[in-house]
């Protein structure tokens, strides 16, 4: 079997992408059905920069399908603190593992561990640049909040410059029809020139605005990101920058009563707690829709398919 990766969202078709929500919807459906299909099968998950989501909902996939998972959760605990290469890392984790998760601070060291590994390689967030499979994970909420991934009118807010999640989810949102992007950032963190190209080429409608306010009751998705410390370079910057925006209970009197709030996670301050009940929050709907996409994703890349 050819081995696949998922390095870019891209990695994907659209029919695919279609295909991992309706089994993620299935799993939830009829979990009896999964709950032993990856007997003898073992993820790696090899995290040589922090996480507590994208880590555990995968090993929590894993553990829910029947499987075993191995790895290690930071680079300091695994031979990387010895000098020894992504390259030789990855090669040697594929003769004990079938599949591996890996989340890396370089750009493109999932490319690189692709070629070695002998496995399929699941990006789970290099650098400042692609986070594919918390792109699946924001897809499959936003379809399950709205039954479609057409139409929408999406605010992207907070750090749209380093900001990996929101560069995978306009890559993934510029192949559905009607989509609009309104652009929430300091000037200093607005999204990089190839992505407004990106969008140009798709033709789709987006604008960029400082205002929250402004932007509020015009979406349909507010995503909102964190101020991402270990991005910066200079400290001071980090400090004029870290409370651009803070979503409190006035600010969503501003928007549509339809509208939901997701984010990632982790947070700092720029959602206050308050928000947490109100019921258009579905942040932590979003990492629970986490664990559901990285077990439909494990399935595909294995190759294994409901009997
Ligand atoms: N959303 C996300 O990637 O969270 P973690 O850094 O906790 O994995």
């Amino acid at each position: 079997m050819e081995i696949r990766n998922l390095i870019n969202i891209t990695d994907l078709s659209v029919e695919e992408i279609n295909s991992l929500i309706n089994t993620a919807d299935d799993i939830v459906a009829h979990p009896e059905a999964y709950e032993d299909i990856c007997r003898h099968k073992k993820l790696a998950t090899l995290f040589f920069e922090p996480s507590t989501r994208t880590r555990l909902s995968f090993e929590a996939a894993m553990l829910e399908l029947g499987g075993s998972v191995l790895g290690f959760s930071s680079a300091n605990s695994s031979s990387a603190a010895k000098g020894e290469s992504v390259s030789d890392t990855v090669r040697t984790v594929g003769c004990y593992a079938d599949i591996i998760a890996m989340r890396h601070p370089k750009e493109g060291a999932p490319i690189v561990a692709a070629r070695r590994a002998g496995v399929p390689i699941i990006n789970a967030g290099d650098g400042g640049h692609f986070h594919p499979t918390q792109t699946l994970t924001d897809l499959l909420t936003i379809k399950r909040k709205f039954g479609r991934l057409n139409g929408l009118t999406i605010g992207l807010c907070g750090d749209l410059k380093f900001g990996r999640t929101v560069h995978s989810l306009i890559e993934a949102m510029l192949r559905y029809e009607n989509i609009r992007f309104v652009l929430i950032s300091p000037e200093e963190l607005q999204v990089p020139d190839y992505i407004k190209e990106s969008m140009d080429k798709a033709g789709v409608d987006w604008t960029e605005t400082s205002s929250l306010d402004d932007a509020m009751p015009q979406l349909d998705v507010l995503y909102m990101t964190r101020i991402q410390k270990e991005r910066f370079f200079n400290e001071e910057d980090y400090v004029r920058l870290k409370d651009s925006y803070i979503l409190t209970p006035e600010k969503m009197r501003l928007a549509g009563e339809n509208m939901i709030v997701m984010h990632p996670l982790p947070r700092v301050n720029e959602i206050s707690v308050e928000v947490d009940d109100d019921p258009r929050a579905c942040y932590f709907f979003q990492a629970l829709c986490g664990k559901h996409i990285r077990m439909a994703l494990i399935l595909f890349l294995l190759g294994i398919k409901r009997q």
